[in-house]
């Protein structure tokens, strides 16, 4: 799909829809009101007598009757004027370009965004464009039952390279959301590291993939016992951006990629199991993320690190009791196998450290305990350095991802010793989340760290503007974002 600008105005485009926006009340704004005016209020009048009220969340879809060179216009609804966002500019792209496939275009031409949001509102438009048109189709043995929307035109826009970058942010989303959404049967951790190989060799990042006999060498006893139980063996995968000119430092991006979980020998009840081809979302979000790094260049150094594993029972998988050796040195006692995301972690956090990254933040599915505690649409976020959480939540906010701080509160870590190692992986169910979190702070190192838990928000059953169903790629737009915001400062 391509996304371009034009000069002429948006009545006179040969599109098969044009995009247009209306407010609460249905205030018509931008080049709605000016067609609007050339039809004597007719799109007015025809928006009220299909029941359109231009509440944000809704979409509706007219044709034009020979009135106007497009075939039908789909009017976006964009809410209160006064609680309009750069990601209700989003959802609104988002909604209104699918509703036009759905009726069947290949090509629209759009509407400028509200002036208030300066460029970045051209690129948010772009970014829910595309990500709410992003479908996932190579298992459908039927392809393109709406077709699909080749083109899209900007009237009145002259920032090209906006569109470039939000095209560039959406791609790392989309490949974050294909990962996600492919099958453990076909994507486990050595398809997994190719197809981060592959990213890499196309964007010029470098690319170093540990096997499991590398890993063993390595003394990342933690990846290497997750992985034991299955005939698909663990990676660890490992990206470089480096910056053409001065890097302003070096971070660190950690994913969880366990390419199915089915607990291990504490196996899951099958609906806690039935999603867990989606316990890679970390990794996903962190290949993405630098796939849209690899392309936005920013002046940082950027090491992502994917622990990737299958966590399979079996007559060679590890067990509770069992005591590992993390790469770090510090033994853990398994008291069940199901929290592996912090073990595969541990090993992750420490050898990103020692590539000297100046702060750390890890995206992992990590806990049901995440999702009772801040529902499906929020991730919880953990952090040892204040600074690095509020900017952190910063591009979160910017990014339309929704994440909440919780607490490290020490004497929980009481929780979590063992007779007989240095830690167990895990204690009672109380605090979930946050034993969690305290279990990975053992092995950062004292590296700023912000961990993010995902568990709700990696996987959605709706589908709202721009946010589809199945794999979100939750994660990707702030890691990204992050790195911009610092690079200006
Ligand atoms: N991958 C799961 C967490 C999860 C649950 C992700 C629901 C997405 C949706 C993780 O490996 C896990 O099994 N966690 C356990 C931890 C427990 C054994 C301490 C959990 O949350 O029950
Ligand atoms: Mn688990
Ligand atoms: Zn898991």
């Amino acid at each position: 799909m391509k996304f371009e600008t034009t000069n002429g105005p948006l009545a006179e485009q040969q599109a098969d829809a044009l995009l247009l926006v209306a407010q609460t009340n249905n205030q018509l704004i931008g080049a709605a009101s000016d067609i609007d005016t050339a039809l004597d209020g007719q799109l007015q009048s025809a928006l009220s007598s299909v029941g359109f009220s231009g509440k944000s969340g809704t979409v509706a879809v007219l044709p034009t009757l020979g009135r106007l060179p497009a075939a039908r216009v789909v009017v976006a609804g964009l809410g209160e004027p006064s609680d309009l966002t750069i990601d209700g500019i989003r959802s609104a792209w988002g909604a209104a370009a699918r509703k036009a496939r759905e009726a069947g275009a290949r090509s629209i031409a759009s509407d400028a965004p509200p002036s208030m949001f300066g460029p970045a509102g051209i690129r948010a438009a772009v970014e829910g464009a595309r990500l709410g048109l992003y479908q996932h189709r190579i298992y459908r043995s039927e392809q393109n039952e709406n077709g699909d929307v080749e083109s899209i035109t900007f009237a009145g826009v002259d920032e090209p390279e906006q569109l470039v970058a939000g095209g560039q942010l959406a791609d790392g989303i989309c490949l974050a959301r294909d990962l996600v959404n492919a099958p453990g049967l076909d994507l486990y951790p050595e398809r997994l590291a190719g197809r981060a190989w592959e990213m890499a060799d196309e964007l010029g990042l470098e690319c170093t993939v540990y096997d499991r006999a590398a890993l063993q060498e390595m003394g990342a006893g933690a990846i290497v016992a997750v992985g034991q139980g299955s005939k698909r063996e663990p990676r660890l995968i490992h990206l470089v951006y480096r910056p053409d000119g001065e890097s302003l430092g070096v971070a660190g991006f950690v994913g969880k990629a366990i390419t199915f979980d089915t607990g291990g020998v504490n196996l899951k009840p099958p609906d806690g199991m039935r999603n867990m081809k989606m316990d890679m979302a970390g990794g996903a979000a962190v290949i993405g993320a630098m796939r849209a790094i690899a392309e936005m260049k920013p002046s940082y150094t950027v090491h992502g690190v994917i622990a990737a594993a299958e966590n399979m029972p079996s007559h060679s998988a590890f067990r509770p009791g069992d005591v590992l050796k993390t790469l770090s040195g510090k033994t853990v006692e398994i008291t069940n196998t199901d929290a592996e995301g912090r073990l595969v972690l541990a090993d992750a956090l420490t050898f990103t450290a020692r590539q000297g990254a100046e702060f750390m933040i890890d995206l992992a599915t990590l806990t049901g305990a995440s999702v009772v505690a801040v529902g499906n649409s929020a991730a919880s976020l953990f952090g040892t350095d204040d600074a690095l959480a509020q900017d952190v939540l910063q591009a979160a906010e910017f990014s339309g991802e929704r994440m909440w701080r919780m607490p490290l509160w020490d004497d929980y870590r009481r929780d979590l010793d063992s007779d007989i190692a240095d830690i167990v992986n895990s204690g009672n169910r109380d605090g979930g989340a946050i034993k969690a979190a305290l279990f990975l702070r053992e092995f950062t190192h004292g590296v700023p760290w912000v961990h993010l838990d995902i568990a709700g928000p990696a996987w959605s059953t709706k589908e709202e503007g721009y946010r589809i169903k199945c794999g979100t790629g939750f994660g990707t737009h702030t890691l990204a974002t992050l790195l911009e915001q610092r690079a200006r400062g």
